[in-house]
């Protein structure tokens, strides 16, 4: 080792979350590339509207059993094992998609890619979270859902390169292994969880991944290894110990978040941007493709934005100003449409809100329910708490996506727009009278604002 020792633990942490991170690059490039990638299987395959469905679904779907999967082995295998077995099974369900011959394979093919999402989404965040010094947690936790934000990005230009290629869905879905191999080449250098480590009782190995991964001396490595263990429960918790008054108090934050995260209708419009472009009366494959990258290139953006602020403005503040803008870009997009198609005003006042929305969701609700959900619970039932706040929010994207279009027909665009904008304010709410600032405290001390708050 060359150089200060402490630029070199600085950097060793930005790598390892940052190559932690990765995982969220399944999950994005997913996100991204199915809807390109279903205009060509749809008449390769000659799918029914249902079976389209079963094949966007089955990754929410198996995202939900892969959530669930990590709850059980997270504190069994550790973090950074778990990962390394998500990035394998995620690349067995990419290539088998790839290679399907009909629905059934492909569909089984993408529960399989599911579950590795779901095992990477519960486990990376934590990890990171549990690695990271508290002054810059919540930067490097959001490098996971900049990464997601990257591998939407990189899918629609995937999509675009294969759009006119024969056959070209089976690259699409297969060039998702890409950055699997890089995460799981990636992972077996890092350190594990020190927190784990001391939960399995490994004094020693917690110390020196410590070390490897603080710009601080020898005391301060102590205190901290103190400070973990005078708060830990010597068991794994169980599913019951969810219901302890301050886990609960913790869980009311984590799976309201995770809820409020998908049903103000985030994908609808990563899903539908272009549709709900076109459907504002411009007429063009190019305007809608550019709508679609424009959300892209936002949703990066603006997280990068996200990841400068979440620690020194905090969680609270971000969550106020995003879902203030969530609420409002909904309601003008609502507006859009009651003022009609066929106007120009209709069309740039859409643009308008849907960047707008993709910006303000960027800074807050993307990045902070991973980050919540990873930092708020205490260690003995982090694992499972984790997961169950994942789970939901997967099943509840399932949910948002298939509701989405009745929805239309329920209550037009604008109701169905006004309706998530209404949800907004509902979510502004929740976080006004929840959400605890979080920002530069320890692990630790966030648990203990729960176990006050339950005590009253
Ligand atoms: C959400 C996803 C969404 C993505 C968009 C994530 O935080 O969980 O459902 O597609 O953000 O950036």
């Amino acid at each position: 080792m060359s150089g200060d020792p402490r630029a070199h633990a600085y950097r060793n942490v930005i790598i390892t979350a940052a190559t932690a991170g990765l995982a969220g690059l399944l999950f994005g490039y997913d996100t991204g590339v199915i809807a390109g990638a279903l205009l060509q299987i749809t008449p390769d395959f000659g799918l029914g509207s249902f079976e389209s469905g079963l094949v966007v679904g089955a990754v929410p779907i198996g995202a939900v059993f892969g959530a669930w999967y990590a709850s059980k082995f997270s504190d069994r295998q550790g973090r950074r094992k778990l990962i390394l077995t998500s990035a394998v099974i995620f690349i067995v369900g990419a290539i088998a998609s790839a290679l399907s011959p009909d629905t059934l394979i492909l569909v089984v093919s993408r529960v399989v890619i599911g579950c590795a999402i779901g095992v990477a989404s519960a486990v990376a965040p934590v990890y990171i979270s549990e690695i990271a010094p508290p002054d810059i947690r919540g930067r490097l936790v959001t490098f996971f859902q900049l990464a997601v934000t990257v591998g939407i990005l990189v899918a629609y230009l995937v999509g675009l390169a294969f759009a006119d290629a024969n056959e070209g869905w089976r690259w699409m879905v297969g060039l998702g292994a890409v950055p699997a191999i890089a995460l799981a080449i990636g992972i077996v250098r890092l350190p594990s969880s020190p927190r784990w480590l001391l939960m399995m009782g490994r004094e020693q190995d917690a110390r020196e991944a410590l070390q490897r991964v603080r710009t601080e001396g020898p005391e301060a490595i102590e205190l901290e290894i103190k400070e973990i263990e005078s708060s830990m429960d010597t068991h794994e918790g169980t599913w019951k110990d969810l219901l302890k008054p301050g886990v609960k108090a913790a869980l009311v934050v984590g799976i309201g978040l995770a809820i409020l995260q998908q049903i103000t209708g985030i994908n609808t419009v990563i899903y539908y941007a272009p549709t709900i472009i076109q459907e504002t009366g411009i007429d063009s494959d190019a305007a809608s493709i550019l709508a679609s990258l424009g959300v892209g290139i936002v949703n990066v953006l603006m997280t990068v934005v996200a990841l400068r602020l979440l620690d020194s403005r905090g969680r609270r503040e971000m969550l106020f100003i995003g879902v203030s803008g969530i609420s409002f870009s909904l309601f003008l997009l609502g507006l859009a449409f009651l003022i009609g198609a066929d106007s120009a005003l209709a069309t740039i006042m859409a643009i308008f809100s849907l960047m707008l929305f993709v910006s303000s969701f960027a800074i807050s609700l993307g990045p902070i329910f991973w980050l919540l959900n990873a930092e708020i619970y205490p260690l003995s039932v982090r694992s499972k708490a984790a997961s169950a706040g994942t789970m939901t929010n997967w099943f509840f994207n399932f949910l948002v996506s298939l509701t989405f279009l009745p929805l239309i027909d329920l209550l037009s665009q604008t109701g169905a727009f006004w309706f998530y904008g209404v949800i907004g304010l509902v979510t502004l709410w929740f976080c006004w009278r929840f959400v605890p600032e979080t920002k530069g405290r320890s692990l630790e001390q966030i648990n203990d604002i729960f176990e006050r708050r339950a005590r009253g």
